[in-house]
């Protein structure tokens, strides 16, 4: 990646010195050839990481593409899977998952619920998963290291794990924080009291960057939170009144807060393009791409932009104690009552706190160009330091 950071250098300079935008990238700069992905992250992003340890995501999840289940809380594939996709690499395994496993191109830490910062209650108690980003650099930081090792013994393992140049070569993800914010609100705190923490929370998003730095990743391509005001599960557990609710149909408060992180994220990139000379780092702004399928849905091709398409009665088609293929037993019997809708497709929301695979698709076709990042280039120049 060396050559190709000296030719956007070249670049950078001819376009200055025809004083077009500074930051732009000609279409003459070849792309990056990221060789693999690692993700770190919650839900959103999560290939089977959950459910390798906690109980796989049962049907309906995966109908619309896996026509099974395949690990993602959705009907389908993720945003992840979009860019893994368009960088011409497969679909991420899960680090978790022993059984059918193949890292040659990277490896998913994320797992549904996880948070930023450890969370002192059980996923039983709280909900939240006990693998938080710090579990999710210690495995990568293990991995990193057994990989090779196991690697370098030949034969299959050859075909099962990444090369050692990779991890200066690959792009490293994130789309984590979401749960951090919710579960402070979760615990009856206050917009006031869950603002108070959010510096530590970015604190420690930051180290684990740095961390991984240590390790010699270079590429970082950071997804900021979502308009978590506008999903079903906090607007039926969180109920606000209607003056806090907007013209999309969603509670302001909390995607307020949202913001709020948002904004500090974008503080703590810029910090650490100045702490990290040699990375390239890359905050997309998917807020507003979530938050663009949701207020204007028709313009994406969608019908329902706030209720869930998979779920169980109520104003939002969700119910926090029948979740998305929940049963309940009538005469001993079990019936299928939390159906998906009959067509994805035209649904944002999946199951009330993920998006479906066409909401992924709408959001991944906003960023993929770069129009929602800073610096504003497309996911294959992510390699390219801004200056
Ligand atoms: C967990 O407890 C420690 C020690 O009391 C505290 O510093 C930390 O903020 C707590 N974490 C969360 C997520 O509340
Ligand atoms: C793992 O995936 C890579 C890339 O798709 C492939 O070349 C390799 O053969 C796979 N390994 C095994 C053991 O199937
Ligand atoms: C939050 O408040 C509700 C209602 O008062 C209560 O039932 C619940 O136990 C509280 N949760 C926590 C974590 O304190």
């Amino acid at each position: 990646m060396e050559s190709h950071c000296l030719k956007y250098v070249v670049t950078l300079f001819l376009t200055l010195s025809l004083s077009l935008a500074p930051f732009f990238v000609s279409a003459r700069t070849s792309p990056c050839k990221f060789p693999a992905i690692f993700n770190f992250g919650d839900s959103n992003s999560d290939t089977g990481g959950l459910s390798a340890v906690f109980g796989q995501a049962g049907p309906p999840h995966g109908e619309s593409f896996f026509h099974k289940p395949a690990g993602r809380y959705c009907d389908g594939r993720l945003v992840v899977d979009f860019i893994a996709q368009r960088l011409g690499l497969p679909y991420l395994s899960a680090y978790l998952d022993s059984v059918g496993s193949n890292f040659t191109h990277g490896a998913n830490f994320a797992t549904a619920g996880s948070t930023i910062r450890p969370q002192n209650t059980t996923l039983r108690q709280g909900g939240f998963s006990p693998i938080s980003l710090d579990v999710q650099f210690n495995e990568f930081y293990d991995f990193h290291r057994r990989s090779q090792t196991t690697r370098n013994q030949g034969g299959v393992f050859k075909k099962l794990l990444p090369k050692a140049e990779y991890f200066s070569k690959a792009l490293y993800t994130f789309d984590i924080g979401q749960n951090d914010l919710t579960s402070g609100y979760f615990s009856n705190m206050t917009t006031t009291q869950v603002k108070a923490y959010v510096p530590d929370v970015l604190n420690q998003f930051k180290n684990v960057v740095k961390y991984i730095y240590g390790q010699g990743g270079r590429y970082f391509w950071i997804h900021n939170t979502g308009p978590v005001g506008c999903l079903p599960y906090i607007l039926d557990r969180l109920p606000v009144t209607a003056s806090e609710v907007d013209k999309a149909g969603c509670a302001t408060p909390f995607n307020e807060v949202a913001q709020f992180f948002n904004r500090g994220l974008k503080k703590v990139v810029v910090q650490l393009r100045k702490e990290l000379p040699l990375a390239a780092i890359t905050y997309v702004d998917v807020y507003s791409a979530k938050y663009s399928l949701i207020s204007r849905p028709k313009k994406h091709g969608f019908e329902e932009p706030v209720r869930a398409c998979c779920g169980h009665g109520g104003k939002y088609n969700y119910n926090r104690n029948i979740g998305c293929g929940g049963k309940i037993k009538v005469h001993g019997k079990e019936i299928l009552v939390a159906k998906a809708c009959k067509d994805p497709s035209v649904w944002v929301n999946w199951d009330g706190v993920h998006y479906t695979q066409a909401g992924n698709k709408g959001v991944f076709d906003q960023i993929v160009g770069g129009a929602f990042s800073d610096p504003p280039i497309p996911l294959n120049m992510a390699c390219y330091r801004k200056k």
